[in-house]
């Protein structure tokens, strides 16, 4: 039969003792073939992927990537072939050249299903398909977690024959990651592109300012970033990005098929802009830079002109940056601010977005304001059980056309403790958030009675008044931002929890191969880290 002739005898030795496998479907068979000793790694079918594809039907044989391997992308799937080989060769140590004529081939081409692809594993070939290369992007990620892992001596790698067909349940499958409390570097936010890139999380929210820190240069402004950049929650040494820097974060990101959106929090959480010009304090005095971690009492003052000079500015030159469809103009926990001039001050930044050409997203408060422009979205921050004033507000929102982001505070929040002994985290959204909360909730049941289609999607923000580091950011994320990025991408009734774990078990193992520190939360089958 073909596959006997084609298949190396290791190999199938491999696939023969597969049925033995271990428990996270992994089978790593030493063969000693002769002179260096090599060692044939096969992979049963139970080998992990996160988030766990629509449908994956086993086939015959293995695929065997190894020192023959080539990959063919041409048009628009080169840039998906090419990060392909650069993930690839390091991965497994193989030189993977890029040619046209390789067995493992991607494609761009009508006839998948929008927004997924297929992908199919046989003896011969690896085959990788989508309407779009982002979609291609994706498969590729299931790709690498298909892969053995690698161990010194391995050079050739067994991927059991599949069929996958895969699609995502959300549009938008958001991170948030505060770059205003504590100020991390482009060098952070590009690792933690690639952290969620592989969760087939596809948006990166950076939030720019807060009362704590102003972290985007904005011309003909700059003490917003000499002053309100300056510091951090804390009164350390703060930092922000120069326009060349945020360019640099955006070609990063659409490298990853992740699109950035900028959030300018405002008319509140602008204390560091306050602190910067005295003239857009209503009282014309400059306020004191702030280190600690209250929320609530700066405002913008909404009737002034320079305010306007400022905010369209501010807005405009972000939008020029910024090639994504949306600009974020926060609008949350605006206490100093009174309900008329909130309302006033929402109004009219808002359009200031639309006419700079984009699609305005606020947290769901925004939803108080009485002119938004058509198709507003709400990024909904209360609890998975509403609260009155979140229903009414969001129900705005949606009566205007709007879509909303779901990110509940107390299931999707990830800088709320993971434990109430622990230092690091905040705990105000009912702390601590386990593993199983982060996991075990349903976009679409927050409001049962709204038409499931008002839901863009789902993001997991991560504020950072306690986390200062890149550790502390994997810390807080991993594992529970991979829940939400199956609560994001899967049909509701596929997932369960100990299917998920189990996954996440196994999972473990790359993060621990690519050194990101994370929560080995209870109730999680975790394997032993790997030292
Ligand atoms: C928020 O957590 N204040 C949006």
């Amino acid at each position: 039969m073909a596959l006997l002739r084609r298949t190396p005898w290791y190999v199938l030795l491999a696939i023969a003792l597969a049925g033995a496998s271990t428990a996270n479907g992994a089978v790593n068979t030493a063969v000693t073939a002769g002179s260096p000793p090599v060692e044939a790694t096969a992979t049963s079918l139970a080998r992990t992927v996160i988030p766990s594809p629509v449908s994956r039907i086993p086939g015959e044989g293995t695929f065997t990537l190894d020192e023959h391997s080539a990959v063919d992308g041409r048009g628009a799937a080169a840039p998906v072939a090419e990060y392909l080989v650069n993930l690839l060769r390091p991965m497994t140590g193989l030189s993977l050249p890029l040619s046209g004529r390789g067995n493992i081939v991607l494609i761009v081409e009508p006839g998948h299903t929008p927004g997924g692809y297929d992908l199919r594993v046989t003896p011969d070939q690896i085959w990788i398909a989508a309407n779009e290369a982002s979609g291609l992007f994706d498969g590729v990620q299931t790709l690498r977690q298909l892969l053995p892992p690698k161990t010194a001596t391995t050079t050739r790698y067994g991927i059991a024959s599949t069929t996958i067909t895969d699609y995502p349940r959300y549009t938008y499958r958001g991170a948030m990651l505060d770059v205003a409390r504590h100020f991390f570097p482009v060098s952070m936010v590009k690792r933690y592109i690639d952290d969620i890139a592989q969760l087939k999380m596809n948006v990166l929210h950076l939030h720019l300012s807060d009362d704590q820190g102003w972290r985007i240069a904005i011309k003909g402004w700059p003490r917003l970033t000499e002053i309100g950049g300056s510091r951090q929650v804390g009164g350390g040494a703060g930092g922000y990005f120069t326009q060349a820097d945020y360019r640099e974060i955006v070609k990063y990101a659409a490298s990853r098929y992740i699109t950035i959106v900028p959030e300018i929090d405002m008319p509140g959480h602008t204390n560091a802009a306050l602190a910067s010009y005295a003239e857009l304090n209503c009282d014309g005095r400059a306020r004191s830079l702030y280190f600690g971690m209250s929320v609530g009492f700066s405002s913008l003052c909404v009737g002034k002109d320079v305010t306007w000079r400022f905010i369209e500015d501010v807005i405009t030159q972000l939008a020029a940056l910024t090639p994504g469809p949306w600009i974020h103009i926060g609008g949350d926990e605006s206490s100093a601010t009174s309900l008329k001039d909130y309302k006033a001050f929402i109004n009219r930044a808002s359009g200031i977005a639309a006419s700079a050409g984009k699609t305005v997203i606020g947290w769901h408060d925004i939803g108080w304001a009485t002119d938004l422009p058509k198709g507003t979205i709400g990024q909904y921050w209360d609890y998975i059980t509403p609260r009155g004033g979140s229903w009414v507000l969001t129900g705005n929102l949606l009566k205007n056309g709007g879509q909303l982001i779901m990110s509940p505070s107390n299931v999707a929040y990830l800088d709320q403790k993971y434990d109430l002994s622990e230092d690091i985290g905040t705990e105000w959204a009912q702390a601590p958030l386990t593993i199983q909360e982060a996991y075990g909730w349903d976009p679409a049941a927050v409001f049962p009675d709204r038409d499931p289609n008002t839901i863009l999607g789902v993001e997991a923000p991560l504020w950072t008044e306690t986390v200062q580091s890149r550790a502390d950011i994997e810390y807080m994320a991993f594992p529970r931002i991979v829940a939400i990025a199956e609560v994001g991408w899967m049909q509701q009734d596929a997932r369960n929890f100990d299917d998920f774990a189990a996954r996440l078990a196994t999972f473990g193992t790359y993060l621990d191969s690519q050194g990101i520190g994370f929560k080995r939360t209870p109730g999680v089958p975790w394997l032993k880290a790997v030292p």
